[in-house]
């Protein structure tokens, strides 16, 4: 089972499904869970008019995803991957529920991009089955997952959900459980200082980010990066690096609390540090 069908969830939902799992996708309304749905479905399209897969590959990815919104659903599920907001009191209540609907030798795996899994584990009667898997923002296209061991989670396990990402067609690379793991630990405070250059007038965003794409060979400027993850998500990030290392060189810039205060959180708001149709 996958919870949340937003961006994160449903691309992790899609990457299972090709990689021949069943899956069902699970969120708290059919809104959401269509919607998931339908953006994988696209994707498949687009893939198919690529010539990647043939139409019957999508069909029969898709017959792999079914969609759920209701936890007692988890019951026949190996595993769970939560992929919903980045809020502590929010997954850990989906946990506490995942824990009393999982059959006892299922998994528990949450796509957080910077909260602790340790914590995670706790309010659950199985830490030793917790386990962090961060894949990143396409998931479809990122090689990447993040795989973060908690104070508790058993060899076996770490080494079930390693081949896992591997069936996926990811590479998994281990972390230790610490604020904002190893990605966004590097990657949020260089977004967090484009956002300063901003804030102080040092250059406009569409400059920062050519400086940042001609200069370094970043795919994609800071700016219309942190448009891209989300700037909820982005602040909410920062503020765990500042909670949890302490350091004032994580204090989330004055005006990315402004963005996000006045409801401009990038891409999918339709307005952030740049504007979308
Ligand atoms: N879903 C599926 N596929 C997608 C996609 C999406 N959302 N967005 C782009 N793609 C595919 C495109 O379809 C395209 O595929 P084809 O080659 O088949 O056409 C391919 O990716 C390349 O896309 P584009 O040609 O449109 O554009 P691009 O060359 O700029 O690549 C990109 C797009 C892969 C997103 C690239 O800009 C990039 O790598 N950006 C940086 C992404 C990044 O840093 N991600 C990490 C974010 S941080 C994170 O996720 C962690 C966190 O916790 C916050």
């Amino acid at each position: 089972m996958v919870i949340g069908a937003g961006q994160m969830g449903s691309g992790i939902a899609q990457v299972a499904a090709e990689a021949g799992l069943k899956v069902i996708l699970n969120d708290i309304s059919e809104e959401y869970t269509n919607r998931g749905l339908s953006n994988i479905s696209k994707i498949l399209s687009k893939n198919v008019s690529k010539g990647r897969i043939s139409e019957a590959d999508k069909e029969d990815i898709l017959s792999r995803i079914t969609t759920s919104t209701s936890l007692s659903d988890a019951a026949g599920c190996d595993m769970a991957v939560e992929a919903a907001t980045e809020n502590m009191a929010i997954k850990s209540k989906i946990f506490a529920d995942l824990d009393a609907n999982l059959p006892p030798h299922a998994i528990l795996a949450s796509n957080t991009s910077s909260l602790p899994i340790t914590e995670l584990g706790a309010v659950t009667k199985r830490p030793e089955q917790v386990i962090g898997m961060h894949f990143m923002n396409p998931v479809p296209v990122m090689k990447l997952v993040e795989i973060i061991r908690g104070l508790a989670t058993s060899d076996e396990v770490y080494e079930t959900v390693h081949t896992l990402a591997e069936r996926m067609g990811k590479v998994g690379v281990l972390v230790n459980d610490f604020p904002g793991f190893v990605s966004n630990r590097v990657l949020l405070p260089m977004i967090n200082e484009a956002i300063y250059c901003v804030y102080e007038g040092v250059a406009t965003p569409e400059a920062i980010d050519e400086v940042m794409k001609l200069g370094m060979n970043h795919p994609m400027g800071p700016l219309t990066l942190a448009d891209f993850i989300g700037l909820d998500t982005c602040l909410a990030i920062m503020e765990v690096l500042h909670e949890g290392l302490g350091d004032d060189k994580y204090r989330p810039c004055p005006l990315l609390r402004k963005y996000v205060k006045a409801g401009w959180l990038g891409k999918k708001t339709g307005r952030g540090f740049y504007v979308y149709d």
